[in-house]
């Protein structure tokens, strides 16, 4: 099938991104991705725990030339339609960088500017890699995301879940960084969970409101950290024992939280759809295979069929914002100004959340 050549461009976090999609002319997935480059950063930011704003956006305005070059080496400018970049939401620095990228590429050339919301690159990955057709219920787990969503078209997301608080990968974050782990934590969390005993703490698990998506990870870190130095004051010190069940403590708990909600919102969604659905997964949380089991086991209860696309996609990266740039060069629903925005809900229907996260806005 004929399709659209699309220039992606994601620049509004930690990590500096390009990729050239391939978009068939139905807007039906899968796309063809036909060349990425992604720059990470997290070396640069290892050594504080988080990602640290200043040093991401100088990052990205060092980099992004290296990250288009790169992917314009397999396909040249002329063979584009058009361009789209992130235009948020995320750390400003990064996201003027993109934009202002993408702006001179597209003043230089002529093609079609296409300024993308990140969150809608999540949610749209399904259909890149899976061609999966709308409607689906998407959990976007990751550093700076925490969102269950109902994706009932190009544009159309009603928001169904979302935490109050820190996003799971966030909590992982802040969890390792108190335990001395390094950075980022959720790997090395689930390394040490391995040997550790999940039932030896008590951790709580923060529903909320047990008929409502909202979601809270921020008890259950403080939680865990108490009990960290409830062992240092008993003992003077952790034993390598006490990580590995605390660690584990803390990722059962997660998990848990994360499949309740995950089930609520498929129920409403079902509601409203029918059974027999798609529950799709992304975000860098979604590399966790003690979380993809409770999954498995929430879309099978549900009459539902689990999708995680390959981790690569899963977390930040270029291909899902030309994906979406072409999704919404082909539908011809393209906004003309292209402003970079730091806060962008996906849903502008539902009410905002209090908390606001270390990237910005979590929903
Ligand atoms: O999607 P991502 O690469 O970047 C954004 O945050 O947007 O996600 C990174 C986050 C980090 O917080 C990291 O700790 C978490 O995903 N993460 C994990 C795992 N791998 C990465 N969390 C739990 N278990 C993992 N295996
Ligand atoms: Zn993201």
């Amino acid at each position: 099938m004929a399709a659209r050549t699309i220039l992606g461009i994601e620049a509004s976090c930690d990590d500096t991104a390009a990729a050239v999609v391939r978009v068939p002319d139905n807007g039906q997935g899968p796309g063809e991705i036909v060349a990425e480059r992604v720059l990470g950063q997290a070396d640069l930011h290892a050594g504080f725990g988080g990602v640290v704003p200043e040093i991401a956006a100088r990052a990205h305005a060092e980099r992004l030339d290296t990250a288009v070059a790169g992917v314009l080496e397999s396909v040249p400018l002329t063979k584009i339609d058009a361009i789209a970049v992130t235009a948020g939401p995320g750390l400003i620095g990064g996201v003027l960088s993109g934009v202002m990228l993408a702006k001179g590429l597209a003043a230089g050339t002529g093609l079609p500017l296409i300024g993308i919301n990140h969150l809608e690159g999540h949610a749209l990955t399904p259909r890149l890699t899976d061609g999966i057709a709308y409607p689906y219920l998407l959990l976007l787990v990751s550093g700076g995301h925490c969102l269950l969503v109902a994706v009932e078209g190009l544009g159309r997301y009603r928001r169904l879940g979302s935490t109050i608080d820190d996003a799971p990968g966030e909590a992982f974050d802040k969890l390792a960084r108190g335990l001395g782990l390094g950075f980022p934590g959720g790997p090395v969390v689930e390394a040490r969970a391995k040997t550790g005993d999940a039932t030896r703490f008590t951790l709580p698990r923060s529903v909320l409101g047990a008929t409502d998506g909202r979601m809270s990870f921020s008890g259950l870190k403080t939680a865990a950290v108490r009990v960290r130095d409830g062992l240092v004051e008993a003992q003077g010190g952790l034993y390598q024992r006490d990580i590995d069940d605390l660690c584990a403590g803390f990722q059962a708990a997660v998990a848990e939280v994360l499949a309740i909600k995950t089930a609520w919102a498929l129920a409403r969604f079902t509601e409203t759809h029918g059974s027999g659905g798609v529950l799709a997964v992304a975000g860098g949380v979604a590399a966790n295979a003690t979380l993809r089991a409770a999954l498995e086991g929430v879309a099978t209860e549900g009459g539902s069929t689990l999708i995680a696309p390959p981790l690569r996609l899963c977390t930040d990266n270029a291909a899902m914002i030309a994906w979406a740039g072409g999704e919404r060069l082909l539908a011809g629903a393209i906004d003309p100004e292209v402003r970079p925005r730091p806060r962008w809900p996906l849903d502008t229907e539902a009410t905002p959340l209090i908390g606001s996260g270390r990237k910005g806005a979590k929903a």
